[in-house]
C-alpha cells in the first residue's frame, strides 16, 4: 500500500444572513465606501445577529452542511478540530460544542488558536491523525464571530472583519493526493501589534478593563500590513521552491482574506495572475480562521483531482504559514446541498 496522505474530500459552509454594507458602516463611523473599497477590497461582511449564540452556532451548521453534502454519518467522524480566536467560552472548547451540536458523538474535539493562520495550523494537525493511520475521518473547522470583539466606533478596525464558518473533511488517500507539505511559523514578539488585551489571565475582565475598552481588537494596522505582505509572500515562495513549483504549476492560490492588496502582493511574488487567486473578501471581509475554507467552498466547482493549491496566511501572534496540497476530487460533481446561509 502507498503512503497515506490526508485528502480534503468535502467542504461545507455557514454564513449568517445579515450583511453589513460599507454604506451602513459609513453611518456608524467616519468612513466611506470609496475608502474601504480602495484600501481593503471589502464591500460587505456577514454578521451573526442572533442573541445568545456564538462561534459554535456557525461552526456546527458548517459541519452539518459538510456532512449533508458528503453523505457522511456524524457518528463516523473521529476528530473535530476548530480553529478560532472567538470561542463561545474559554472552556469547554468550541470544537467540543460543535461536535455535540453536529451529532459527532464518537469524536474527540478541541480548539486551535492561531488567529488568521488558525485554519492552516488546524489542517496540518488534523492531517497528522490521518497520516499516522489512527483516524479515518477528521473534520477541520475554521470559525470566528469577529463582531464579538470589534469596536464599532473604531474606523481603523471595524470595516475589516466579518463572521462566518466553514469546514473540510479529511480522509486517507493512497494515490498521492492530499496534503503534500506545510510550513508553519510563529513569532510571539509581534504580540502587541495585534491583540485583545483583556479577558485572559493577564488582565481578567473587570470594570477597569471594560472602561478602558480592552476587550476589543487593538492593532497597528500599517505594521501588520507590512509584516503580512512580506511573511505571506516569503513562505508561499519558499514552499513553491521546495517543491520545484512555478506559477504555471499552481492551479490556485488560496490566500487568507485580510486585504486585497496583501493578496495581490503575494500573488505577484509567486508569479501567478489574479485569475488564479481565490477571492471572497469583497463579500465576506476578514472572517479570520474561516477565510481559507470559505474560499475552498466558493471555488469547489472549479477544482479537479491533482490540482496544485497553495494555501497561505498571516495573522496575529504573529503566526503565518503555507500548505501545498493536491486536490483530491472533482468539485464539479460535488452535491449542491445547502448554500450554507440562513
Ligand atoms: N475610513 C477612512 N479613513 C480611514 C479609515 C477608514 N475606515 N481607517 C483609517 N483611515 C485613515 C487613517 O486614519 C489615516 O489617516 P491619517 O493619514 O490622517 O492618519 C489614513 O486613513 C491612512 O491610514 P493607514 O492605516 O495608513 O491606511 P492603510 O492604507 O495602511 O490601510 C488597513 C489600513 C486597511 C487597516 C491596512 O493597514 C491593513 O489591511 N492592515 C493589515 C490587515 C491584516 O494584515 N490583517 C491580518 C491579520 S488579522 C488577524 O490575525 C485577526
Amino acid at each position: 500500500m502507498g503512503k497515506i496522505s490526508a485528502a480534503i474530500t468535502g467542504v461545507g459552509q455557514y454564513l449568517p444572513d445579515y450583511l453589513l454594507t460599507n454604506d451602513e458602516l459609513s453611518r456608524m463611523v467616519d468612513t466611506s465606501d470609496e475608502w474601504i473599497t480602495s484600501h481593503t477590497g471589502i464591500k460587505t461582511r456577514h454578521i451573526l445577529k442572533a442573541d445568545g449564540v456564538g462561534t459554535s452556532y456557525m461552526g456546527a451548521r458548517a459541519v452539518q452542511n459538510l456532512l449533508d453534502k458528503t453523505g457522511i454519518d456524524p457518528m463516523e467522524v473521529d476528530v473535530v478540530i476548530c480553529a478560532t480566536i472567538t470561542p463561545d467560552m474559554f472552556f469547554p472548547s468550541t470544537g467540543n460544542l460543535i461536535a455535540d451540536q453536529a451529532g459527532c458523538k464518537n469524536a474527540f474535539a478541541y480548539d486551535v488558536s492561531a488567529a488568521c493562520s488558525g485554519f492552516l495550523f488546524a489542517l496540518t494537525t488534523g492531517a497528522k491523525y490521518i497520516e499516522a493511520g489512527t483516524s479515518k475521518k477528521v473534520v477541520v473547522v475554521g470559525a470566528d464571530k469577529m463582531s464579538s470583539i470589534i469596536d464599532y466606533t473604531d474606523r481603523t478596525t471595524c470595516p475589516l472583519f466579518g463572521d462566518g464558518a466553514a469546514a473540510v473533511l479529511l480522509e486517507p488517500n493512497t494515490e498521492g493526493l492530499g496534503l503534500v507539505d506545510s510550513i508553519l511559523r510563529s513569532d510571539g514578539s509581534g504580540e502587541l501589534q495585534l491583540y485583545m488585551k483583556a479577558g485572559g489571565s493577564r488582565y481578567p475582565a473587570s470594570i477597569e478593563t471594560v472602561q478602558n475598552n480592552w476587550h476589543t481588537i487593538t492593532w497597528d494596522g500599517p505594521a501588520i500590513f507590512k509584516a503580512a505582505v512580506s511573511k505571506m509572500s516569503d513562505v508561499s515562495v519558499e514552499i513553491m521552491e521546495k517543491h520545484n513549483l512555478t506559477g504555471e504549476d499552481v492551479r490556485f492560490l488560496v490566500p487568507h482574506q485580510a486585504n486585497l492588496r496583501i493578496i495581490d502582493a503575494t500573488a505577484r511574488r509567486m508569479g501567478i495572475g489574479k485569475e488564479k487567486c481565490m477571492i471572497n473578501i469583497d463579500r465576506n471581509g476578514n472572517t479570520t480562521a474561516a477565510t481559507i475554507p470559505t474560499c475552498l467552498y466558493d471555488y469547489e466547482k472549479e477544482l479537479r483531482p491533482g490540482d496544485n493549491l497553495i494555501l497561505s496566511a498571516f495573522g496575529g501572534g504573529y503566526t503565518w504559514g503555507a500548505i501545498y496540497l493536491k486536490w483530491a476530487y472533482d468539485g464539479s460533481k460535488s452535491c449542491q446541498l445547502g448554500a450554507g446561509e440562513e
